[in-house]
């Protein structure tokens, strides 16, 4: 899909020949157009302004954010349909939800090319981001393992509005999150079949054509080596190799601490020994949905070279029960050297990270964010809408909980307190892998803090957030918006002259 950023004013845009034309509704603007309405932006458009005044009079236009005014064959517009979307206050949130909505009406074979005017006074500049991932968003079909694949109708996008410097910033930045989610979706979509550990690896060195990002890919003799135990046990009951994916995105100078995003690669997720019940097993292939996430963001970023360094690492494997597989009270040994009593082979994700994250320590990073689809109890505790984020560092939190505002990617701060590691005390190993069955997302997050030293570090569980169940089956792409605005921000950060605020000192 291709997205172009004009400078047009409303009358300019309602000429542009094109399949439909949808403006950016906000609610402060009166029904009884066009009287009260001056200003540079309705100049030359009075004839459509007029032209609507009486249906916006007799209530066409619901009240309510994403409702639409859908007009054919207009008099004062050269598109053959005209949509008035409601975009709320015109902030992010209310941008996004009315141009999802938009885009989903707008989903028929005649419609090829749009043009969507978001110069009314009052609507954010961040909407022309928000226009283009809800364009693709609402327009994404899955291809990858179908006989007879459809393709989009929609194939373009004009984004109407003063043109602007940060109107550009905001066009780039769309497109790469598109492309960074859409990433995202196809590897978590797959299913296992199409997506194996080494499969997701090929996946990984393809990103190594973009300028300063690097591959590295280990296998099972690598990190046998690196005495990777934890990682190793899950990936034994399986005839799929592991993989070790690691992503290097230099776009910062050698001596800054790079961003590490770590994210779970299970590629199936069959429970193993402790296996899960037949019915939604089938889900179990979007559990590399975090490496989906750390593979797209890489991506995102590689679009838009910001100056900062990240690194991305995949541990990926798949969790299966077999003569060779892991048992109940199985004890293995670490990289970071503590032992652990596996009491329960589906709790697989915990071990896989366990060993990235004695990994990760070795770049000395600024922060270490890991991602991943953990615990059913984080899907009960927060269902769709939020992300899980646990971290002992105060600042780290509030960052990433800024970027999920920001990018309308959500999550919510969950507690860490010590009593919550309680259960996982094991008589035969330094730990167990599962706690009690209460508070599962919160223990989860305990036992990996037991791998993160003094790392600045934070866990997003993202088992609600990556995938959608039922009709609409499939991936998310979350949380990619989450993480790219998370490194842009850090980049800005990075790119501020010291200010009289030192971060050496806090408080
Ligand atoms: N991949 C699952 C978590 C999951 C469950 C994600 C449902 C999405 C939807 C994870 O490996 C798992 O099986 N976790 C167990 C942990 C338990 C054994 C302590 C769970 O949540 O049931
Ligand atoms: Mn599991
Ligand atoms: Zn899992």
């Amino acid at each position: 899909m291709d997205f172009e950023l004009k400078p047009l004013t409303l009358a300019q845009a309602s000429e542009l020949p094109a399949d439909a034309l949808a403006l950016a509704w906000p609610d402060h603007l009166p029904d009884t157009l066009p009287t009260p309405l001056t200003g540079p932006w309705a100049q030359g458009a009075e004839a459509l302004l007029a032209w609507l005044q009486p249906l916006l009079k007799a209530g066409e236009l619901d009240a309510g954010t994403g409702k639409q005014l859908v007009a054919l064959a207009c008099p004062a517009v050269a598109a053959r349909r005209l949509v008035l979307v409601r975009v709320g206050d015109g902030s992010a949130s209310a941008v996004r939800k009315g141009m999802l909505a938009a885009f989903s009406g707008l989903k028929l074979p005649q419609v090829k090319k749009v043009v969507v005017f978001l110069g009314l006074p009052g609507v954010n500049e961040v909407a022309v981001r928000a226009a283009v991932v809800a364009a693709a968003e609402s327009t994404y079909l899955y291809t990858a393992t179908l006989s007879k694949p459809k393709a989009r109708h929609l194939h373009k996008v004009v984004l109407a509005l003063p043109d602007s410097e940060r109107s550009r910033q905001l066009l780039s930045e769309g497109k790469a999150l598109v492309s960074g989610m859409e990433l995202a979706k196809e590897w978590a979509n797959r299913p296992a079949n199409h997506a194996t550990p080494s499969m997701l690896a090929d996946a990984a060195e393809k990103l190594g054509k973009h300028p300063h990002v690097k591959v590295e890919v280990l296998g099972p003799k690598d990190v046998a080596k690196l005495g990777m135990g934890a990682f190793m046990a899950v990936a034994q009951g399986s005839s799929e190799p592991l993989r070790f994916i690691v992503i290097h995105y230099s776009g910062g100078s050698k001596a800054q601490a790079p961003v590490v995003l770590v994210g779970k690669g299970i590629t199936f997720d069959t429970g193993g020994i402790s296996i899960k019940p037949a019915a939604e097993m089938d889900e179990m292939k979007f559990d590399m949905g975090g490496a989906a996430s750390v593979l797209g963001t890489l991506q995102a970023v590689a679009l838009l070279q910001p100056r900062i360094n990240v690194i991305g690492i995949i541990p990926s494997c798949e969790n299966m029960p077999d003569g060779r597989a892991i048992k109940p009270g199985d004890v293995v040994t670490s990289m970071s050297g503590q032992t652990i009593e596996i009491l329960n082979t589906d709790a697989e994700g915990r071990l896989i990270l366990c060993d990235a994250l004695t990994y990760a320590a070795r770049f000395k990073p600024a922060s270490v964010v890991d991602v991943a689809t953990l615990t059913g109890a984080c899907v009960v505790a927060l269902g769709g809408v939020r992300s899980g984020l646990f971290s002992p560092d105060d600042a780290l939190a509030h960052k990433l909980a800024a970027a999920g505002e920001q990018a309308q990617d959500l999550c919510w701060r969950m507690p860490l307190d010590d009593e919550y590691a309680e259960g996982l005390k094991s008589n035969f190993a330094d730990m167990g892998n599962v706690a009690g069955r209460t508070g599962g997302a919160i223990s989860a997050a305990k036992f990996l803090q037991k791998f993160t030293g003094e790392l600045p570090w934070a866990h997003l569980d993202i088992a609600g957030t990556a995938w959608k169940s039922g009709p609409a089956k499939g991936s998310t792409g979350r949380p990619v918006p989450l993480l790219v605005q998370y490194v842009l921000n850090e980049a800005a950060s990075l790119a501020q002259p010291p200010s009289g605020k030192s971060k050496k000192h806090p408080g």
